[in-house]
């Protein structure tokens, strides 16, 4: 696929998917949605890929959708085109995903970052989640997604009074996994997923299946699935690997299998 909104770039073992659409503050019009999950599938079936960052211009991560595209559509046309059915193509990405946010992440652009398995942020980060100011709601995850992480009365306060968060505050309240200053943030963002990268491929894959799971079922489901990826990862060559690499005192080697 050729692509006009995204930019790609590999360092390492990192695949970087960078948003660019900079006339309009990285708003996901359809085509930018479509075409950052390809760039993410297409990595994530990249054997030589080991985490994945999503990133956006130092001014703006994103804006949130494309209020210009969707301005007069109808319920309809909204449904039929699947505006925000798309975004779940997140959910099938089976590597670890890091958001690396700096400027604005307005809706879409909060809501996409929400969805990414971490997030490192620049010190300019702002968080929010302004739709009401336009009449609708979050429609990509932004209502079930923070109220899970940050609790319901914070959550209602970014939803209802637009309360924006600086990056500060989304350390503090368990949305960014680490804050960075501006300059250099994405090179602080490729360490850290350089980090996630080097680790044992299947583990990563199982933890991260693992974890989510805590946000889908039940305490009962949620620990069944630990125990079966846990006992799952026994049948593999980096299992065994590990383990002997730690008796003999040196580096593992893994191999993905
Ligand atoms: N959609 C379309 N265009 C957008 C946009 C968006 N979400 N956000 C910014 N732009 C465009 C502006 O219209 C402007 O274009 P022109 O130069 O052609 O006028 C350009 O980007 C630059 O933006 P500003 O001049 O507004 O820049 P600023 O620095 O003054 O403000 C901002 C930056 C605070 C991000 C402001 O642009 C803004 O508030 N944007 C809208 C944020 C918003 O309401 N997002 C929610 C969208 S709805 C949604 O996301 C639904 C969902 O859940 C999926």
């Amino acid at each position: 696929m050729e692509y006009t909104s995204v930019l790609t770039e590999v360092r390492g073992r990192v695949g970087i998917v960078k948003l660019n659409r900079p006339q309009a503050m990285n708003a996901f019009n359809m085509t930018l949605v479509a075409e950052v999950f390809d760039a993410l599938e297409a990595f994530d079936k990249d054997e030589n890929i080991g985490a994945m960052i999503v990133t956006g211009s130092e001014k703006a991560f994103a804006a949130g959708a494309d209020i210009k595209e969707m301005a007069e559509a109808s319920p309809f046309e909204m449904i039929s085109q699947g505006r925000v059915e798309k975004w779940d193509r997140i959910r099938g990405i089976k590597k670890i995903v890091v958001a690396a946010v700096s400027g604005w992440a307005l809706g879409g652009g909060c809501e996409f970052a929400l969805s990414c398995d971490m997030i490192v942020a620049s010190e300019s980060a702002k968080f929010g989640q302004p739709e009401i100011t336009i009449g609708v709601i979050p429609g990509a995850g932004g209502t079930q997604r923070l109220a899970r992480l940050i609790g319901k009365n914070l959550t209602m306060e970014m939803v209802i009074n637009n309360r924006t968060l600086t990056a500060a505050e989304a350390l503090q309240f368990g949305i960014a996994n680490r804050v960075v200053p501006v300059e250099g943030y994405l090179d602080a963002a490729v360490a850290f997923a350089e980090e996630i990268a080097s680790r044992a491929p299947l583990a990563t894959r199982m933890a991260k299946d693992a974890v989510n799971a805590a946000f889908e079922t039940t305490l009962t489901e949620g620990l069944k699935t630990e125990k079966r990826n846990f006992y799952m990862l026994f049948s593999t060559e980096d299992q065994k690997e590990g383990m002997k690499a730690f008796i003999e005192k040196r580096k593992p080697n893994w191999k993905g299998k």
